[in-house]
């Protein structure tokens, strides 16, 4: 039984294209930044249902692997922390709480996400404590995390000045935010870097995964993401201090950190 809610894959990555994840290349270049609209969250969820089985592979072959060392060095950051309880937000298949609880063998890691069938991922990987939530109404305790962490989340989530509220609410006061999202590098690596983004990724994902829609709506939301100063605003709004932001690999991607207030 797919748990990722009921629309066909094909009517829902069109509706959500044709409400704004246009993808058209110039369209998508000049769309100003807005929050994502409201009722996303059962399309992302299905989504992430219907590419599940290729997740793992295509993230690995789209990033040349380097999404290994963006998740090596967040891990690194969270070991810094020395936490004692971690949640990994949107955790999907579950590759940045293998690479926490490998760097911090001490502490209980939880990852949680609100599609089923990445959980089940996680799971055959060998990660435990695995919950199935959405991130804009946790069932966790105000407080009871020293980290929090998303990586590839936060951009899809319907509401993101929500969930982040929530990742505050459930980390103690002093715990850590780490975000680690996909973000347009300056150019000149930047029209080379669209070109990939918006034509050849979502060509090849739909070879390779049968959903090429999703892929292009992977490139729209990254464009639609905030990123740098705008996203250190967005979090710190939340409840955070000590926002700084560290683009990584030319700003293919953006490490977050703050401090909870
Ligand atoms: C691109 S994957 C990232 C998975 C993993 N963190 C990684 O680094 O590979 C995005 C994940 O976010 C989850 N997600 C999106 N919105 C969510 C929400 N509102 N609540 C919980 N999970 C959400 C999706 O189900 C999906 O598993």
């Amino acid at each position: 039984m797919d748990m990722c809610g009921g629309l066909s894959p094909q009517v829902s990555f069109d509706a959500l294209l044709s409400t704004g994840y246009a993808s058209d290349v110039t369209d998508i270049a000049t769309k100003p930044s807005a929050t994502p609209e409201p009722g996303k969250g059962p399309v992302v969820q299905r989504l992430f249902g219907a590419i599940s089985k290729r997740y793992d592979l295509a993230n690995h072959i789209f990033s040349g692997g380097l999404d290994f060392l963006w998740r090596r060095r967040a891990a690194k950051i969270v070991h810094s922390w020395a936490p004692k309880r971690v949640l990994d937000m949107a955790t999907g298949s579950g590759d940045l709480a293998l690479a926490i609880a490998k760097k911090c063998p001490n502490a209980t890691i939880v990852g949680a996400d609100f599609c089923q069938p990445m959980l089940d991922l996680a799971r055959r990987k060998g990660l435990t404590n695995l919950v199935l939530a959405d991130a804009l109404n946790l069932p966790f305790a105000t407080g009871e995390f020293d980290v929090v962490t998303v990586a590839f989340g936060l951009r899809n989530m319907e509401n993101w000045e929500r969930a982040l509220a929530e990742m505050a609410r459930v980390l103690r006061t002093g715990g850590h935010l780490l975000v680690l999202d996909f973000s347009v590098p300056r150019a000149p690596l930047r029209g080379l870097y669209r070109l990939y983004l918006h034509r050849i990724v979502p060509f090849l994902a739909g070879l390779l995964t049968g959903e090429r829609g999703a892929y292009e709506y992977l490139g729209a939301s990254i464009e639609e993401f905030p990123q740098g100063e705008a996203m250190n605003q967005l979090i710190a709004r939340a409840g955070f201090d000590e926002t700084q932001s560290q683009p990584l690999t030319g700003g293919i991607v953006t490490l977050y950190t703050a401090r909870r207030l």
